[in-house]
């Protein structure tokens, strides 16, 4: 037989159909293999398609019978171009057309990258925690991503993070690196956002989805919350009320830029991306070299927000927020009754007012050190971590002895990721800041951020804390204090400057490694300007942070209810200060809602203001455990009625605490209608007695009258709020 053109379409034809049939025995035999990841209510499920793409298959409320998940693609009709809209990993430059979590440049300089599943393995970590690894590989270029997928039974959260590994004979770029990348499926999507500025922190915007991509991010670097957090809920089908719907929470754990995208994609499902942000990072890797991203948080519940908070606030005690079983100091702060301005005469009677006043430890603030550029201000001295001899002769070790013969502890303000210009240090090592080599230098509080991608920098750093203690070893807390942003981002080390961002933050973890790996549990404040920076990475190394600098009460009432959506009550230090317009009393009960502090001139307080605030700080510590440690409900929203109200309860639904508060100051406002507590033992009866009142002051509430968890659910307590009364606290008790 002779060989012509038509003998080689009918060899390719009957090739054709041999490939056809091979893929339809496929189709029809091959075992998909699915890996769901488990909590206690929740399933998210992930499928090895034929061709060994890694998809999301569901991710929602756990179906009785784990067997029907494989069904669940089949009863969508949705026309996906690509097959993989719902890519567990979306890589760029194959298939895709949508948002990727990875893209890359290879070392021959090709920008595609197609994961396929290589294998998976489950490890239980203990009792409650597993940790799910998925090996993904490109099977044209040696490079492989692992996916880490933590989960946390009980409390329903799971962290995801990736290792991207470069195996190349050559340089790869990493153009974008996201951690995790979610797939959810709802007739809408919901999102709620925080937005902010300096004392205007977690302002939030709720909005529907609409297609396209949207981008919660921020370039920021150091106080990187300033503008946006990364914390932020997706509400599926219709927003979700504090007690209903189906509610997704997230965050990167990451304290510098990230980015989160939320895309709407054609087929209407939700995707979204988020992790370290890629702004002007392209990171790259050598041979055998690999990046590990940051971890990114989240939580899913279908009884609404109030459910996923408590979920992820006993979460972040039990496994992030540093101490988060442990206890807390009460404390007075010296920044707003001095700021700059005093000496050590002055501290010392801020020392007795400590005592005084009753808390545990007096906390001394900015300008107590630099000499040749003395901190007298904010414009000059930041760098120079030597006490300032004309304030403090004798140093901090005078006052740490003298806070011990006054039987109270001693903390200390410092802020050592940043230098003014006006400094010895910036005189030293010009080299050591962030800084335009050939650009003016711009300023942000008149300072600028050292650079911590510089090892000679983090063993700088690392002293100044670790120089404090050695020489001060009484010393029992330190507040962290992050003022600047990066402008003219620029290391004067790297060769790369596009690693500048991501180095940065390693570096200032490598510095707090160091420091809790000699000081496992001394107390530290994560502050930034007010809440400029926290994150639950961050949280791994400080027991709490500041939320605002705005002190305000009634502002607090905002943004402490926001905050609490996402950060346990222990971890948010909370100040009494002369903010506001309310009275003493209305202020400190709103402080009392967390890590109880005060930063007021005790000495001016009349006679019945400081016998409040004295026995304040005995009735917080009667009832603290319960806040730091208790269920935190929010019954009554600010932002919808007139009366703010929070109750916390403690496991046994024995004990609790209700806080309600006047939030409209309109004629004749107040709690007209009982207000529904919840959380209780319906058939357990209670009493509720007013508590924290201001001396002479007596209460319009019969704290001797007894009711059902049943009636007080439902019918709810009215806690007699009106002007006269605009801040009221009730402990609720179990009656035996
Ligand atoms: C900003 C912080 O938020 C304040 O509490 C105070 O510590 C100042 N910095 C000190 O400069």
């Amino acid at each position: 037989m002779g060989f012509n053109s038509s003998n080689l379409k009918s060899g390719y034809k009957s090739a054709a159909l041999l490939f056809l049939f091979a893929v339809a025995a496929s189709a029809t035999f091959a075992q998909e293999t699915t890996i769901p990841i488990e909590t206690a209510n929740n399933a998210m499920v992930l499928q090895v398609a034929k061709n060994k793409d890694l998809n999301t298959i569901y991710f929602g409320v756990k179906l009785s019978n784990a067997a029907e998940y494989g069904k669940v693609p089949g009863v969508y009709n949705q026309d996906d171009y690509t097959g993989m809209l719902n890519s567990a990993y979306t890589s760029s430059g194959s298939r895709n057309l949508v948002e990727p979590a990875i893209s890359v440049t290879h070392a021959d300089g090709n920008n595609s990258l197609d994961l396929k599943y290589v294998s998976h393995n489950i490890t239980k970590v203990s009792d409650d925690v597993s940790l799910l690894t998925i090996q993904l590989k490109d099977p044209v270029y040696d490079f492989e991503v692992t996916l880490y997928y933590k989960s946390y039974f009980k409390d329903d959260v799971i962290e995801q993070w990736s290792t991207i590994k470069n195996n190349e004979k050559g340089v790869v770029t990493l153009n974008k690196f996201a951690s995790a990348n979610l797939y959810l499926k709802a007739g809408s999507f919901w999102l709620r956002q925080y937005h902010g500025d300096w004392a205007k922190e977690m302002q939030p915007e709720e909005t529907q989805i609409t297609h396209g991509v949207k981008t919660i991010d921020t370039k920021l670097g150091t106080r990187a919350n300033l503008f946006e957090p990364s914390v932020f809920m997706v509400s599926l089908d219709k927003p979700a009320t504090e007690d209903e719907g189906t509610v997704l929470y997230g965050g990167v754990e990451w304290s510098g830029n990230f980015r989160e995208d939320f895309e709407l994609d054609p087929t209407d499902n939700l995707r979204i991306i988020a992790g370290a942000n890629n702004y002007a990072s392209a990171y790259t890797l050598k041979t055998g070299e690999d990046f590990k991203t940051p971890a990114v948080w989240y939580t899913l519940s279908d009884k609404g927000r109030g459910d996923a908070s408590r979920k992820l606030q006993s979460w972040a005690r039990n496994y992030k927020l540093l101490d988060g079983k442990g206890t807390r100091m009460t404390l007075l702060n010296n920044w707003e009754s001095t700021y700059f301005d005093f000496n050590e005469q002055k501290l010392s009677e801020l020392l007795k007012d400590t005592k005084k006043l009753g808390v545990d430890l007096f906390l001394l603030d900015d300008g107590w050190f630099a000499n040749k550029y003395p901190r007298n201000g904010d414009h000059a001295g930041l760098g120079d971590w030597q006490e300032n001899k004309s304030k403090l002769p004798n140093g901090i070790a005078a006052l740490v002895k003298e806070s011990q013969t006054d039987g109270v502890k001693f903390g200390i303000w410092i802020e050592p990721e940043m230098v003014n210009p006006k400094s010895i240090l910036y005189e030293k090592h010009p080299d050591w800041v962030v800084k335009q080599p050939k650009r003016d230098e711009y300023y942000f509080r008149n300072q600028l951020v050292l650079d911590l991608t510089n090892p000679k920098v983090q063993d700088f750093v690392f002293n100044i804390v670790d120089s404090l203690f050695v020489k001060n070893p009484g010393l029992a807390f330190i507040k962290w204090d992050c003022n600047a942003v990066i402008y003219n981002a620029y290391s004067a080390r790297l060769k790369d400057q596009s690693h500048f961002y991501v180095d940065y933050v390693r570096g200032l973890y490598k510095v707090l490694e160091r420091i809790r790996a000699k000081y496992p549990v001394v107390p530290m404040m994560l502050c930034s300007g007010g809440g400029g920076r926290v994150d639950y990475a961050a949280l791994q190394y400080f027991t709490e942070f500041w939320p605002s600098d705005n002190t305000d009460p009634i502002e607090r009432i905002f943004i402490q209810w926001e905050y609490s959506y996402f950060y346990p009550a222990m971890a948010s230090a909370n100040h009494v200060t002369d903010w506001g317009k309310q009275p003493l009393k209305f202020r400190t009960d709103v402080a009392m809602m967390g890590r109880l502090g005060f930063d007021i001139v005790v000495s001016k307080l009349s006679g019945s203001d400081l016998q409040f605030a004295q026995d304040a700080v005995k009735t917080y510590n009667s009832v603290k455990q319960t806040i730091w440690q208790g269920d935190q409900y929010r019954l009554s929203d600010p932002r919808e009625k007139n009366v703010a109200s929070i109750m916390y309860l403690d496991a046994a639904k024995a004990n609790g605490v209700m806080f309600n508060y006047l939030v409209n100051y309109r004629y004749d406002q107040g709690s007209k209608t009982p207000i529904r507590l919840k959380g209780l033992d319906p058939k357990k009866n209670y009493k509720l007695k007013e508590i924290n009142l201001y001396p002479g002051a007596s209460s319009s509430i019969d704290g001797e009258k007894t009711y059902q968890g049943d009636f007080l659910m439902k019918v709810g307590f009215n806690p007699q709020v009106n002007t006269g009364r605009s801040s009221v606290v009730l402990q609720i008790s179990e009656i035996n």
